[in-house]
């Protein structure tokens, strides 16, 4: 089964209500959340306050994604924010150990665990983790913006976790999230991710059900 997990990052902030419940209307079950610190990544997005007040709106699936650097540092209030699954980078962690620690720390929160890979940044890189993990993460494009272009070498990626997967009988979802579209949801798909990040997709399109449908429909 897909999962589609609509970017918030791409929505119309001055409505944030009725843009959650649009896509929670037309079936998503997800809501992806960017959390920039201007550190990790070249932008600043939203944070604590503007999680923990859309937490009352719906029971949708908050996957947050942590574009912050030494992720541990926020880890229990995230969970108090009300964050479902909780999902940093490698790139922001200086050693396996720390990796290893903030998976822990999302665990003790009973939250689901994920981690996340830049274009850059190897597959084999998520190796030492993946039988810790509910999730991994591949970014399509450099992560700090929506609306990029869908970089083609991600397919490859995701095709080596899903055999991954496969062989050693993991458990994982494989998320992929940047420049996902109808051109190339099939391929996506195909690959081997069954959780589909898309922002401008979603909240860009003019009707936000159709392009849901668009995107969950099975290949
Ligand atoms: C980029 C974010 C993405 C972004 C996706 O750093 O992680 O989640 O919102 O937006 P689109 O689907 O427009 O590429
Ligand atoms: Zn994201």
């Amino acid at each position: 089964m897909i999962i589609l997990s609509p970017s918030l990052l791409a929505c119309d902030f001055a409505n944030l209500e009725s843009e959650i419940k649009k896509v929670y209307d037309s079936g998503c079950r997800y809501l992806h959340l960017d959390v920039m610190d201007g550190v990790f990544v070249n932008n600043i997005s939203f944070g604590l306050p503007v999680i923990s007040s859309i937490r009352k709106i719906c029971d949708i699936v908050f996957d947050v994604h942590l574009m912050i650097t030494e992720p541990a540092r926020y880890i229990r209030e995230f969970a108090e924010a009300g964050a479902d699954i909780i999902n940093f980078h490698v790139e922001a962690c200086t050693s396996d150990e720390e990796i290893f620690d903030t998976l822990n720390l999302i665990k003790q929160q009973g939250k689901k665990c994920a981690l996340t890979v830049k274009p850059d940044t190897p597959a084999e890189a998520l190796e030492p983790f993946l039988g810790e993990l509910d999730m991994v993460l591949v970014m399509s494009v450099e992560p700090g913006f929506g609306g990029q272009k869908f970089i083609e070498g991600s397919l490859e990626k995701i095709k080596y976790l899903a055999e991954l997967k496969r062989l050693k009988n993991y458990s994982f979802d494989i998320e992929i999230d940047g420049g996902v579209n109808a051109d190339n949801i099939t391929r996506v798909k195909e690959a081997g991710a069954n959780i589909i990040v898309a922002g401008s997709g979603i909240f860009g399109a003019c009707d936000i059900k159709s392009a849901v449908e668009i995107f969950t429909a099975q290949t």
